[in-house]
């Protein structure tokens, strides 16, 4: 009996074929290619493939996924991503690409505990925490998880403007930060329109200096 982990070594046999199929020359031509664009920081969630819904293809997007998108200024590997992808990379834009229905964002509007996950999603609570106004005004369960979902993206978006790796880059280089959230139902994404691109967008305490 083939074991259900060998479908998915079938299927890549399947996709690189058709890729080769498609354009003889795909794998020649991208394999020296790690030049991408872009940062995409996602949600580790199953329904968003990044390159799937960006329609982007290999080399185009330099990717780190957590459990609801979450930007903390003492996750190493978060931070790593951003520095390698900012500083050697050089990328132009960064992408915080949350999505409704998210599994994370509901269970932090909730008060039971789930394990180590609990202190991952802190720092939702705590937005919930500083807009409960507008987010008890909202009856609907689905549609209240749904706003903190597009509030936590805004949040990770001015979290990645206050590193050190993106106000270094913008003393001399254009760098932008976007905040967009995935819909599972319609498969598109909607641009939140938060974006910031210079130090003047945070608040004065979060401004770095740096020595020339
Ligand atoms: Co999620």
């Amino acid at each position: 009996m083939r074991e259900s982990y060998q479908t998915l070594l079938d299927g890549n046999k399947r996709w690189a074929l058709s890729k080769i199929q498609d354009d003889p020359e795909y794998f020649e031509r991208t394999k020296s290619l790690q030049t991408p664009e872009y940062l995409w920081i996602g949600c580790s969630d199953s329904r968003v493939p990044e390159t799937e819904v960006t329609g982007t293809q290999q080399g185009q997007l330099f990717v780190h996924r957590n459990i609801a998108n979450m930007v903390v200024h003492t996750d190493l590997n978060l931070l790593s991503v951003v520095e390698y992808a900012v500083e050697i990379l050089k990328v132009k834009h960064i992408i915080v690409c949350g999505h409704y229905g998210c599994g994370g964002v509901a269970a932090a509007t909730r008060n039971n505990s789930v394990g180590y996950v609990d202190n991952w999603l802190r720092n939702i609570k705590e937005i919930y925490n500083r807009n409960t106004l507008e987010l008890t005004s909202i009856v609907d369960e689905t549609a209240r998880v749904n706003r903190l979902v597009e509030l936590n993206v805004i949040e990770q978006v001015r979290n990645l403007a206050k590193t050190k790796a993106v106000q270094r880059a913008w003393q001399n280089r254009a760098l932008e930060i976007h905040g967009w959230v995935y819909g599972l139902d319609s498969g598109i994404i909607k641009d939140l329109h938060t974006l910031y691109d210079e130090p003047e967008d945070l608040e004065p305490i979060f401004r770095y200096t740096f020595e020339e």
